[in-house]
């Protein structure tokens, strides 16, 4: 079969359209026929060799799919580790999900990781349920990004204020037309002024943090009294720099979160699901895709995370 595959960790140009020995089935693995994968910044990562637990080269890249199972034909959509973008894909089944009706494959292979993982930093903030007393406050970081827009999404469902950041004003503008109510250009202001001068210097309740370095303490200064920071990333390359004794002043607490760590807890999964489908089934999901590539320009999809170019997700065309 034909696969996107990772020759070596040299980052996205080391990526290369090769033969690769069919998807061959564990016991109880599906095999799906695939048409697009979404790509993810996980995926720039494991490309240059930085993502935790990414076996040597070679091998496949893409963790995000959307196809047609082999024996059923059902429309589905997945999450792996590795090996999404193949014309085959040996899929464990409790990671596979139906497509909905009115979504096409490029619509389903950008929700698995996206929604997912802004459904769990939502839980990990406390506010699935928000108080019906104050209307609860989150900073979102990369806003227009792939989990940046499932998160606006997903924050005009729990009825959030929501503030997010992002480098582009035309990027905001479009994250503002699903719901976004406060648009901070960081190139053009300070988030924590933003923030300060928004929230009357109160704060928020929680902020979605995947940029690390000195973010992670800034954001933290972001919080109100017994605010969340949910750390899930460090675009920046960097690790968190947090002195922790700024979290005593004002109660405050940093969860982490990692969709690889929590796709192997089949209940959390499912019961995740639920609630996702039903949001979907009565129309308030529908994943942002920015820019579709065939898998022959993935390199420069790739390089469109990298330059913060990208708006929602990118996906790659898979097959002939
Ligand atoms: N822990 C988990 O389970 C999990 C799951 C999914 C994603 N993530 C993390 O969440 C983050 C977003 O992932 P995604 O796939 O949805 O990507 P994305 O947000 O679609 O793309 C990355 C965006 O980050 C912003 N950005 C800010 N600083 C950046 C920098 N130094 N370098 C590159 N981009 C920068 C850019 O948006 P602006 O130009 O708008 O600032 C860029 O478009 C990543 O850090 C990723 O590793 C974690």
């Amino acid at each position: 079969m034909k696969a996107l595959v990772i020759e070596s960790y040299g980052g996205p140009g080391a990526l290369a359209l090769r033969t690769f020995p069919d998807a061959t089935p564990a016991e109880g693995q599906i095999i799906v026929k695939v048409q697009a994968g979404g790509i993810n910044f996980a995926d720039v990562l494991t490309s240059k060799g930085g993502y935790p637990g990414t076996p040597k080269p070679p091998l496949i890249a893409g963790r995000e799919f959307a196809g047609t199972e082999l024996a059923s034909g059902r429309r589905v959509m997945g999450y792996a580790q590795w090996g999404a973008f193949a014309e085959r894909m040996a899929a464990r089944p409790e990671l596979l999900w139906p497509i909905p009706d009115t979504w096409s494959f490029e619509h389903a292979a950008a929700f698995p990781v996206n929604y997912f993982t802004a459904f769990f930093a939502y839980w990990k903030a406390g506010l699935l349920a928000p108080s019906p007393e104050r209307t609860p406050r989150v900073l979102i970081h990369a806003a227009a990004g792939g989990v940046g827009t499932a998160a606006v999404a997903i924050g005009k469902i729990l009825g959030v204020e929501m503030y997010g950041t992002s480098s582009s004003d035309e990027k905001l503008a479009r994250v503002q037309q699903l719901g976004l109510q406060h648009a901070i250009n960081y190139k053009l202001t300070d988030y924590e002024d933003a923030i300060k001068n928004l929230t009357h210097g109160e704060g928020v309740d929680a902020v979605f943090e995947m940029l690390g370095g000195e973010h992670t303490a800034k954001s933290t200064r972001c919080l109100r009294d017994f605010g969340r920071v949910i750390v899930y990333g460090a675009a920046t390359g960097e690790q968190a720099k947090l002195d922790t004794r700024a979290l005593y002043a004002k109660g405050a607490s940093i969860h982490g979160l990692w969709l690889t760590y929590l796709s192997g807890k089949p209940q959390l999964m499912s019961e995740t699901w639920k609630q996702l489908s039903q949001w979907i089934a009565a129309g308030h999901l529908r994943p942002e895709v920015g820019s579709v590539l065939p898998w022959e320009r993935a390199a420069e999809a790739y390089h469109l995370l990298i330059n913060r170019q990208n708006y929602g997700k990118v996906v790659l065309g898979i097959g002939a």
